[in-house]
């Protein structure tokens, strides 16, 4: 069906199309990711994890992000870099990190020796009952502050609700490093609608499968100077709205030697898109989602665009125990590449695959985020946390019972981008960020 520019289909979640004549949103099909297969320009070396620094002392530490300015690169202040992760006292069990996530920030000089420096918001000000990934971007000595809030605050029970949130506050720094303050209002900025993106509602709705609508990402686009946040989501309707399209599974050669099993339908992941209105990061406009994965895969996490040589280079990461029925992908960063920045993607090495965990130590690192440099900064899991369903943060119970996630930060990896295929180059020290 060809539909008219901005014609949306009520109850299913149909693409736009551009002026062009191009269809909005993207599809990583069955067909493609079949493909994936591990080797030597995919695969990083094996890390002898307990060898590796404790990054933050009495934490845990996973997703991190460096503070950008506006153009994305890495920004500094008074000569220090800053850098931000999910933080959780270290004496929690492993699943457990989720429900107590804060924001802590550390500085440095040099992008290796990092200081601590506390929590990015006073304690009781985030809207969530938790703080999960985000991104943030420093412009004229303010900082916006992007960041998830999961559950709300005050609630008895920890619920999986996801809403992007962010605030804006001061940035300083002198000789005893960096420091915030003069927050203003914490804002929701964007929750998903039903039709582009899943609500928590539709997910529970029936068998479900992932749920998420979280992980803002700030992009600005080179080419035009707009203004964007990325996120992780799902696409939207509950399992039994859900409609197959063939374009799902890849060419029709492919479809007739390949069924897709019915239980396929439970994965439904998208990466979310919004548009930045007048330049005020917190006045953002929905836009459909620019890939989806479904019948595919159920959680595409922490997407973000590197733009080089004028392509758009789109990356994500997700889990083992994340794809759809028949179709299996190791724990692993991914990438897609298109020379707009709406509709086009194609998967990068054909199967989409860029960095994955060595066989023998398939959880060893994971939330991998490219830098403009294309250093890849990762966190490493200590010992071994077993079937990775922590990343069950829909609406499944997770399992606290892992005896060890200690997450700090991994060997920053180097890859190298030749038009639609990458490389792993080589690993730097544990969390370099340049
Ligand atoms: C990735 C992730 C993010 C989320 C965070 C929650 O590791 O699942 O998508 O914001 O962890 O802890």
């Amino acid at each position: 069906v060809t539909l008219a520019a901005g014609v949306v289909l009520s109850g299913f979640a149909a693409p736009q199309v551009s002026a062009e004549g191009e269809s909005e949103t993207s599809y990583w099909t069955r067909e493609q990711a079949e493909k994936i297969e591990q080797n030597e320009d995919n695969t990083l070396p094996y890390t002898d994890v307990s060898e590796l620094e404790k990054f933050a002392e009495g934490y845990h530490v996973w997703d991190s992000w460096p503070l950008t300015d506006r153009d994305g690169e890495i920004a500094r202040i008074k000569g220090y870099q800053v850098l931000f992760a999910l933080t959780a006292p270290d004496d929690v069990l492993p699943g457990k990190v989720h429900d107590i996530a804060r924001i802590r920030y550390f500085y440095s000089k040099n992008g290796k020796d990092w200081e601590m420096g506390g929590t990015l918001f006073p304690d009781g000000a985030s809207l969530g009952s938790r703080e999960w990934a985000g991104s943030a971007i420093m412009d004229d000595g303010k900082i916006h502050a992007f960041y998830t809030a999961t559950g709300r605050r005050g609630e008895e029970a920890s619920t999986f609700e996801q809403r992007l949130a962010m605030a804006t506050g001061d940035i300083t720094a002198d000789k005893n490093g960096v420091h915030f303050d003069n927050w203003g209002e914490h804002k929701i900025t964007l929750e998903p609608d039903g039709e582009y993106y899943q609500t928590k509602e539709q997910a529970q709705n029936g068998e479900g499968g992932g749920y998420a609508f979280r992980d803002p990402q700030w992009f600005k686009d080179p080419k035009t100077d707009k203004e964007y946040i990325l996120f992780e989501g799902n696409s939207g309707g509950a399992v039994d709205e859900r409609t197959f399209k063939k374009e799902f599974a890849g060419s029709d050669e492919y479809l007739a030697e390949n069924p897709v099993p019915e239980g396929a339908v439970h994965a439904n992941a998208n990466i979310g898109i919004a548009e930045v209105i007048d330049g005020d990061p917190s006045n953002l406009k929905m836009m459909p989602p620019l890939l989806e994965a479904n019948y595919v895969n159920e959680e595409l996490e922490r997407p973000h665009i590197i733009v080089k040589d004028k392509q758009y280079y789109l990356f994500t990461d997700t889990h083992v125990n994340k794809y759809a029925e028949g179709i299996s992908g190791p724990e692993g960063l991914y990438g897609f590449v298109s020379d707009t920045l709406i509709g086009g993607y194609e998967p990068l090495n054909e199967s989409g695959l860029v960095l994955a965990n060595p066989e023998e130590n398939p959880y060893q690192a994971y939330s991998w985020l490219v830098l403009p440099s294309l250093n890849v900064v990762g966190f490493a899991h200590f010992g071994d946390i077993g079937d990775l369903s922590i990343g069950d943060l829909g609406n499944q119970p997770a399992d606290y019972q892992f005896e060890k996630f200690g997450g700090t930060l991994a060997p920053t990896a180097k890859i190298s981008i030749n038009d639609d295929t990458t490389e792993f180059v080589k690993q730097y020290e544990q969390g370099w960020i340049k």
